[in-house]
């Protein structure tokens, strides 16, 4: 079913010819939407603009669905939806719980980029913002209908693991032993022992040329060390709650056996050329060129994801890819999609995105780091929260502080602001959800069902009911703009009009139906705060 605002738009369209852009009114006295295409069209047609106002206003049809369509000013139109049709929108969520997210009419195959941390290194803040917000687009997408293919392109391949084997076959320690904090430590150690002694850099360099041609020892090492890192990165997601398996790993060193082919077809259609010995792309509009083979023969990072986009669009037969990684790496992936454009490898209707997003900073505005100047983890940020709050508490608030914000912008990790549960907070949504379901535990428990919204004469009551009748529009949105924080500052809202909706309305206290409609008003506020919260990756508590 279209929204309700989808359906008014409609039908003023097919009166103007344009898009009415009904705006949510300013004022309760406006009524629910107001419209100045009268006032565009008069400026057009050179009429008054209140007599074209009149004239849309006597043709377009919509007794059904609204109050008769008031004029105000100079040509504005004001729209107030029937109460009754609001009621059972509202009723609609009750009756139908899954209907109130919008199936998507052309269900897709999406393959979404994200978490991607490297082995033997820990989690930096980038990964886990990626992680966080990665695992909210395959929720929105999910619950859309589409077909989520989640690719964790973790960096288990490169030169430093021919470092990392010798290091350890060196220091005689068994590599299943290790941690990923012990490993991560191996790695400084590694990388401290190449600087320093020339022959061990050698034979590290050897071993790269191992690791390559398949010798079994070294791979066998090589993989103890991939297996130590997953369980670190499980470990991980747990914590968040993310819905990132095993199944989901794709790392960097699947498209090994690609890479030559790739530069091979570059080559022979001469999109690649040869410059200093290296293979490249002069990709037109972009200065530096995009390396395909390095000069010494080897394949680096962006190789990898030319391989890999191939690959998700011919193997995985996606039809949307979607990559989370940091904005600085928004040249990179320019180039890639540039490239594999190029050589014909992105289907006529194919899409490529690149979703970036800001550092998360100090209390002094600087990159975030802890007082020993290390990298923050996801530990440390939790810490950080759980310092101030409990363990659910403090994730909601980490999650929500990262998508709440347009994700192309920087923000301070302020562990106190984050966790309040007061403002625009993941601990606010958590309490309003807890506090509705407290309500509703009361009611049922002496004997009150949901039946149906019946009444709706006071404003805070139609205000909850018409953001109440958006939600789907909104996921909607999501899912094709990619900002979460959309998603949020509606909930926000919604929790917002729900506490005023309390104030001016009371509910257990109220008698009859008036009653009976409000309880069903709070059960749908429930469903609809359950499943956003939900879709942000935040656990809804019916008790706080
Ligand atoms: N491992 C990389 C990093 O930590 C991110 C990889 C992102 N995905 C990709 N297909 N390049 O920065």
């Amino acid at each position: 079913m279209l929204s309700l605002p989808a359906l008014l738009n409609e039908r003023f369209e097919s009166v103007t010819g344009v898009d009415p852009e009904l705006r949510p009114a300013t004022k309760p006295q406006f009524g629910h939407f107001q419209s100045n295409v009268a006032l565009r069209l008069a400026k057009a047609e050179g009429r008054p603009p209140r007599e074209v106002a009149q004239r849309i206003v006597d043709e377009v049809d919509v007794a059904d669905l609204c109050e008769p369509l008031e004029i105000a000013g100079p040509g504005f139109i004001n729209i107030r939806l029937r109460n009754e049709v609001l009621a059972q929108v509202v009723t609609g969520i009750l009756t139908d719980p899954s209907g109130v997210i919008e199936q998507a009419d052309h269900p897709q195959r999406v393959v979404i980029d994200y978490s991607a941390p490297n082995v033997a290194k820990p989690m930096h803040v980038g990964n886990l913002r990626s992680t966080i917000i990665g695992d909210c687009f395959a929720r929105v997408l999910r619950a859309q209908g589409h077909t989520v293919i989640a690719q964790n392109h973790i960096g288990d391949w490169g030169t430093q693991f021919g470092m990392l084997v010798e290091q350890i076959i060196c220091e005689g320690i068994n590599a299943d032993d290790l941690d990923l904090a012990s490993s991560v430590a191996l790695y400084r150690r590694a990388q401290e022992h190449f600087r320093s002694d020339e022959q061990f850099a050698d034979a590290a360099r050897r071993r790269v040329v191992a690791l390559q041609g398949g010798d079994e020892q070294t791979l066998a090492i090589w993989r103890s060390l991939i297996e130590v890192s997953k369980v670190g990165f499980n470990t991980a997601y747990a914590r968040l709650g993310v819905l990132l398996t095993d199944d989901d790993l794709a790392g960097e060193s699947l498209y090994n056996d690609m890479l030559a082919g790739v530069a091979a077809d570059l080559a022979a259609s001469g999109i690649a050329v040869v410059d200093d010995g290296a293979l490249v792309v002069f990709v037109p509009g972009d200065d530096a060129p995009l390396i395909v083979r390095k000069t010494d023969g080897g394949f680096g990072y962006a190789a990898t994801d030319l391989a890999a986009v191939r690959y998700r669009f011919d193997e995985l037969h996606a039809q949307r890819i979607i990559y989370v990684v940091g904005s600085p790496q928004a040249h990179h992936f320019s180039q890639v999609f540039a490239v594999a454009r190029m050589a014909g490898w992105v289907p006529v209707d194919g899409v490529l995105e690149h979703v970036g997003f800001g550092s998360v900073l100090g209390p002094d505005g600087k990159m975030f780091k802890t007082r020993d100047g290390k990298t923050v983890t996801l530990d440390t940020l939790l810490d950080l929260a759980e310092e101030v709050a409990a363990p659910e508490i403090a994730m909601a608030a980490v999650k929500y502080a990262d998508l709440s914000t347009s994700l192309h912008k920087d923000y301070v990790f302020d562990a106190e602001r984050m966790t309040a549960t007061t403002g625009n907070t993941g601990p606010y949504l958590q309490y309003a959800h807890a506090r509705v379901s407290g309500i509703l535990r009361k009611a049922e428990a002496e004997g009150w069902l949901p039946t149906a919204v019946t009444v709706l004469d006071e404003p805070a009551e139609q205000t909850l009911a018409l953001l109440l009748s958006r939600f789907g529009e909104v996921v909607a949105e999501v899912s094709v703009s990619l900002q979460p924080h959309k998603l949020c500052t509606y909930l926000f809202d919604t929790a917002t009009a729900l506490s005023s909706f309390y104030e001016q309305c009371p509910v257990l206290k109220s008698e009859g139906e008036v009653r009976t409609s409000r309880l069903a008003i709070c059960a749908a506020t429930r469903t609809v705060l359950g499943k956003g919260l939900d879709l942000l990756g935040i656990v809804a508590p019916d008790r706080m």
